[in-house]
């Protein structure tokens, strides 16, 4: 059957394991959430993606559509929707009952951000950036859950970034992701007597087109190959099974909980970031005994 064999070529789940599921996936038209809609629409899921560019949303809905619509199951619908702005979030959760009549998973996947060290960022980019992944996060949860979840149940799952390390080069999103780790262990606490999990997914170097075009300099993404454990760059379906397993029931003991998908890259040190030698910190004696400095260490390296 046409159905069991597309589901064997993009998912290692078991076909059907969504029937009759609803989700919302915003940022679903592009990269990791491109991939995450395919997979869930070809477990038998209907989803409704979301984002800013209603002709991405269409171009891939309608792409997705005729690519697992040869058995007739894929029901894919789209809606604009900033989600900085609570009006179109509230508009969004309420078009996708009244087209599905219910939600049963939400993944917060739309975000995003540029490069900048932290002297360099302006207030108007530090709030955009927080805005869009910390405050449009919060709003697309608390609206699911006031509209559905807080009476029916359901799970959602976060994409972020790792941040367990700072986040240089990118301080502005990662004091956003790190709000986000934290909401979501309040969220676990303040929602599991309603039946609501939610489960954060942090993905490490990824490689998708949305991401070599985005970073036009794509050596980027690759010149973090020799520091991955994996010695190998992610895949967004790599991403889309961890954040299947976390919707379905498979991780039905699971809440609050970040899962990292990186390969080992996040046990393994900074990605982009290296600290600079300098000899800027104040000297440290305590008594006869001074703390070695990086001029001892070369001194010892290299002796005369
Ligand atoms: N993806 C990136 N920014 C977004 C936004 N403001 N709303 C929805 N999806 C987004």
């Amino acid at each position: 059957m046409a159905a069991s064999s597309s589901a064997k070529v993009l998912s290692t789940f078991k076909p059907g394991l969504f029937n009759s599921k609803v989700a919302i996936v915003t940022g679903g038209g592009t990269g990791i959430g491109k991939t995450i809609t395919r997979e869930l629409l070809n477990l038998g899921c209907k989803v409704m993606i979301a984002s800013r560019n209603v002709e991405r949303l269409q171009k891939a809905a309608k792409q997705m559509k005729e690519e697992l619509d040869k058995d007739g199951t894929a029901d894919i619908s789209y809606q604009r929707c900033n989600i900085k702005e609570e009006d179109q979030v509230q508009s969004l959760i309420s078009n996708t009952l009244k087209e599905f009549g219910k939600i049963d998973y939400l993944v917060n996947n739309g975000g995003g951000q540029f490069l900048s060290s932290i002297g360099d960022l302006s207030t108007k980019g530090w709030n955009a950036v927080i805005q869009t992944n910390l405050t449009g996060t919060f709003q697309m949860c608390r609206e699911v859950y006031n509209q559905w979840m807080k009476d029916n149940g359901g799970s959602i799952v976060n994409i972020t970034i790792n941040t367990i390390s700072g986040a240089p080069g990118g301080g502005h999103s990662g004091a956003a992701r790190a709000g986000v780790d934290n909401l979501c262990k309040t969220l676990a606490l303040e929602w599991a007597r309603n039946g609501v999990r939610i489960n954060n997914v942090a993905p490490g170097p990824i490689y998708s087109e949305t991401a070599a075009a985005n970073y036009k300099d794509l050596p980027f993404l690759t010149n973090t190959i020799p520091i991955i454990p994996c010695k190998r760059l992610g895949t967004t379906e790599e991403v889309s099974a961890t954040v299947c397993f976390l919707l379905s029931r498979a991780a039905s003991f699971m809440t609050g909980q970040t899962v990292t998908v990186d390969g080992g890259a996040s046990l393994y040190g900074h990605l982009i970031f290296k600290a600079a030698d300098h000899e800027n910190s104040e000297p440290y004696t305590w008594g006869e005994y001074t703390a070695p400095t990086l001029a001892d260490y070369y001194k010892n390296k290299n002796p005369k």
